[in-house]
């Protein structure tokens, strides 16, 4: 791995991912391509260990050109694909866009890694990489006591973004048996930590609670997600990208199953500690209780026992100590948070998403 294009490095785990990259290894050159939408921002960049190695070209990975040329001219032997539409509550306001840039994006860079990797041979296909970032959310909802989600869990989508995810898993697995790509796929659970967008759950709980504004918890609250802290699905992608077998899925979960009630509840009491004098303490009292998520998944959990087992990972990070260190993030950055904020654009989704659901958020 020398040349890597990262798509949506500007976005949250993307951006992170790049972090981790420069700072983990010191051959590595990085080609950012992310088109910069209201979730991706260049601030997410800013002190990067080795920015010499890092080149940002703002662009859509639906643009087969652009990304053919950079291919070529960055002789790209690896390509992690973040970039994607990625917000529930958004593909269920407007779907087409998740079609356009988690379907056909994803199938413009697949070929644009067939034509430089198995036609024009850029680079030796057994030297290439195309890896691809997708989620729990394609296996559907699990029953109370259900089996956690397996590499061997059949697909059911439920949502529009959960149906362009497993469509783009389906189209990266159908280019490695028909033309023999070279890809890896990591499914993994609900992410947090620092630099991810305040429209999930987890940052704007922390922001709204600071503000002393309503906490919004869909429906009964008792939804359960497994949490990950995002660092370690960096280094969960990583060593996939160094150790992984090519053609094969796996699951990365950060093996902490609680509702969404009991997460807001942490969060709170995190902030209860950081701030005791603060106005609005104790936070869990601005806990409103809003209209459902339409086709709201009730349970996710993750069985990553086989990237332990062949590749050695494994979450460190507790969800305490992962919150601690995520709400200590908001807390030392305000000016992140406030320029996403004041944006029009990110009032509006809140005033979309919240007006006549019952809270105030
Ligand atoms: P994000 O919304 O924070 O970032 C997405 C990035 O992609 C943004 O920088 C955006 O500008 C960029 N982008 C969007 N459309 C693009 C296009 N057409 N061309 C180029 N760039 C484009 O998302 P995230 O939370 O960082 O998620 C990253 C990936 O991980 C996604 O594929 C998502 O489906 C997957 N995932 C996320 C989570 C999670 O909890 N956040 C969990 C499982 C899987
Ligand atoms: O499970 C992995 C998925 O996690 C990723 O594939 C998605 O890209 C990512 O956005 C995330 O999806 P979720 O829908 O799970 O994340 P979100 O933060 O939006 O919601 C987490 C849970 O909290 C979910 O059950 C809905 C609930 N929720 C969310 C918001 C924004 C609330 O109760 N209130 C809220 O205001």
């Amino acid at each position: 791995m020398k040349n890597v294009l990262v798509t949506g490095g500007a976005g949250f785990i993307g951006s992170n991912f790049v972090h981790h990259l420069l700072a983990s290894d010191p051959q590595v050159r990085v080609v950012n391509l992310d088109a910069l939408t209201y979730a991706g921002s260049l601030d997410n960049l800013r002190a990067l260990l080795d920015p010499a190695r890092h080149m940002f070209v703002k662009g859509d990975i639906g643009d087969k050109d652009l990304v053919g040329n950079l291919m070529r001219q960055h002789m790209v032997d690896t390509v992690v694909n973040f970039a994607a539409e990625s917000h529930v509550d958004r593909s269920i306001v407007g779907p087409m866009d998740f079609v356009r840039t988690n379907v056909l994006g994803t199938a413009c860079l697949l070929e644009a890694a067939r034509q430089a990797w198995l036609a024009d041979r850029v680079i030796p296909p057994e030297q290439a990489r195309f890896h691809h970032i997708s989620t729990d959310e394609v296996f559907g909802s699990l029953e109370e006591g259900a089996p956690a989600f397996s590499e061997d869990t059949p697909y059911a989508p439920r949502s529009p973004y959960a149906a362009s995810k497993a469509a783009s898993d389906h189209l990266v697995m159908a280019y490695a048996h028909t033309y023999g790509l070279p890809v890896t796929i990591t499914n993994c659970s609900n992410n947090y930590g620092p630099r991810q967008f305040p429209e999930k759950l987890i940052p704007l709980i922390i922001l709204n609670a600071l503000e002393g504004k309503e906490l919004p918890v869909y429906g009964d609250g008792r939804q359960v997600r497994d949490w990950l802290f995002v660092e370690d699905h960096c280094r969960a992608i990583h060593s996939v990208l160094v150790n992984g077998r090519p053609g094969e899925v796996y699951i990365v979960g950060g093996g902490t199953q609680l509702t969404n009630l009991e997460v807001v509840g942490q969060v709170c009491a995190i902030l209860d500690e950081a701030s005791p004098d603060s106005p609005h303490a104790p936070h869990a009292s601005l806990i409103r209780f809003v209209a459902d998520r339409p086709g709201h998944d009730r349970r996710y959990a993750m069985d990553s026992r086989k990237i332990a087992r062949e590749l050695g990972w494994t979450a460190s990070e507790s969800l305490a100590s992962g919150l601690a260190k995520t709400v200590g993030w908001y807390l030392a950055n305000p000016e992140w948070a406030e320029g996403v904020r004041r944006s029009a654009s990110y009032q509006a989704w809140i005033a979309h998403n919240y007006s006549g659901r019952g809270g105030s958020a």
